[in-house]
């Protein structure tokens, strides 16, 4: 086997089973990737932080710079804006391709980051980056590439379900439930980011894109948290047979008053009345469930793991395993990073609907 170099920046709740898995199946995923997986370094900010899992001492370091200019593969699972920004564009300029679980970064930087790697035909991978281990961003860019896509609905923030789901069915304090889910890996390193909505819309612009074929900034989703959700709230909605769920939606409208092709688009997340017999009410814990509507698919659903984070490292190896086959194969096919130069259509009104 050719052998690739890779670097791994972060190791939390995700980076952390990364590293683990890929040690562990190193030789499986070379059989699958055609090509060596070498762990050269992983960037951390203290050498002696509590993981979760234990990893070779010598891999560990707090100076990132080696590991950018050197690396075929660049896995950035650090989180946050800086330096992930300036460590992907760097690793980029340096001919390495990307593997992300960062909505963060890609909702507010993508088109500067995608830009930066067409220039030089780099690729960044971004399948955990919504919806966890769930393969959704393949299948809205891939799959459904023949089709017309006219609404995405689900949940796609496990923190938030998770929260809502032990208040609904245990009658269980906000707070509690909140320390709880950071405990168990599946909250933002600021919590803000889950429960006040942004994690949501940050995925919700990036399925949009990915579903209408045009840049949906984040500034244009309309967003709404959990944080004023109560115990007699949930009670309420109980009694009427309803749960409520933080739920993502987006959707094509027939406009023509925003445009001139008689169409814009809604991108919106906020807590919905959900009745207890349709299915996102089934959806427990920190899974997450996506409905996708398209013009000749019809109903697709796509279900799982919101949150967690060897769930998480699944969908951040597939992409390791994507990146390694296209780097050998010289760049060759169609790069993930074509997102740069899309039309931008016409954000329509908001329609919240409760
Ligand atoms: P964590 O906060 O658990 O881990 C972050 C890691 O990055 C830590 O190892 C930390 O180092 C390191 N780090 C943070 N800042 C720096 C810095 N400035 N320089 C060097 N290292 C740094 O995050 P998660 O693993 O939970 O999340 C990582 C990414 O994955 C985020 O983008 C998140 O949104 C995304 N994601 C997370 C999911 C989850 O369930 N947790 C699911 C899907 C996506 P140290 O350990 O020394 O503190
Ligand atoms: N904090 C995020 C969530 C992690 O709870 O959904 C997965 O993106």
């Amino acid at each position: 086997y050719r052998r690739l170099r890779v670097a791994l920046l972060g190791a939390g709740a995700v980076g952390s089973q990364v590293a683990a898995l890929l040690l562990k199946h190193g030789d499986e995923l070379a059989d699958r990737a055609g090509a060596a997986l070498d762990l050269v370094g992983i960037s951390v900010r203290d050498l002696d932080a509590r993981r979760d899992v234990d990893l070779p001492r010598e891999l560990l370091t707090t100076d990132p710079e080696p590991l950018l200019v050197g690396a075929d593969i660049v896995i950035e699972l650090m989180g946050g804006i800086e330096p992930a920004r300036t460590s992907i564009l760097q690793a980029i300029g340096a001919g390495a391709d990307i593997v992300t679980a960062n909505k963060a970064l890609l909702a507010t930087h993508g088109p500067e980051l995608f830009e930066a790697a067409d220039q030089v035909g780099a690729s960044i991978y971004y399948e955990a980056a919504a919806a966890g281990a769930i393969p959704i961003i393949r299948p809205l860019r891939d799959s459904l590439a023949g089709d017309r896509v006219q609404r995405i609905m689900g949940i796609v923030n496990g923190t938030t379900n998770y929260i809502l789901d032990r208040m609904d069915r245990e009658g269980s304090d906000f707070a509690d439930v909140l320390a709880d889910a950071q405990a168990l890996g599946y909250a933002e390193s600021d919590p803000t980011a889950d429960v006040e909505g942004y994690d949501a819309a940050q995925k919700a612009a990036i399925l949009a894109s990915l579903a209408f074929h045009t840049a949906v900034p984040l500034s244009a989703v309309h967003r709404e948290g959990i944080t004023r959700i109560d115990a007699d709230m949930m009670d309420a909605a109980r009694k009427a047979g309803y749960v409520i769920k933080l739920l993502a939606v987006c959707e094509r409208l027939a406009d023509a008053e925003v445009s001139p092709s008689g169409e814009s688009i809604s991108v919106r997340v906020y807590p919905a009345l959900v009745p207890r017999e349709h299915p996102l009410a089934s959806v427990h814990g920190a899974n997450n469930a996506v409905f996708v509507q398209a013009e000749a698919a019809g109903d697709l659903m796509f279900y799982g793991a919101g949150a967690g984070g060897v769930q998480t490292a699944s969908a951040v190896l597939g992409d390791v395993v994507s990146a390694a086959r296209r780097h050998i194969a010289g760049g060759v096919g169609v790069g993930e990073s074509t997102r740069a130069n899309l039309p931008v259509v016409p954000i329509g009104h908001v329609v919240t609907r409760y």
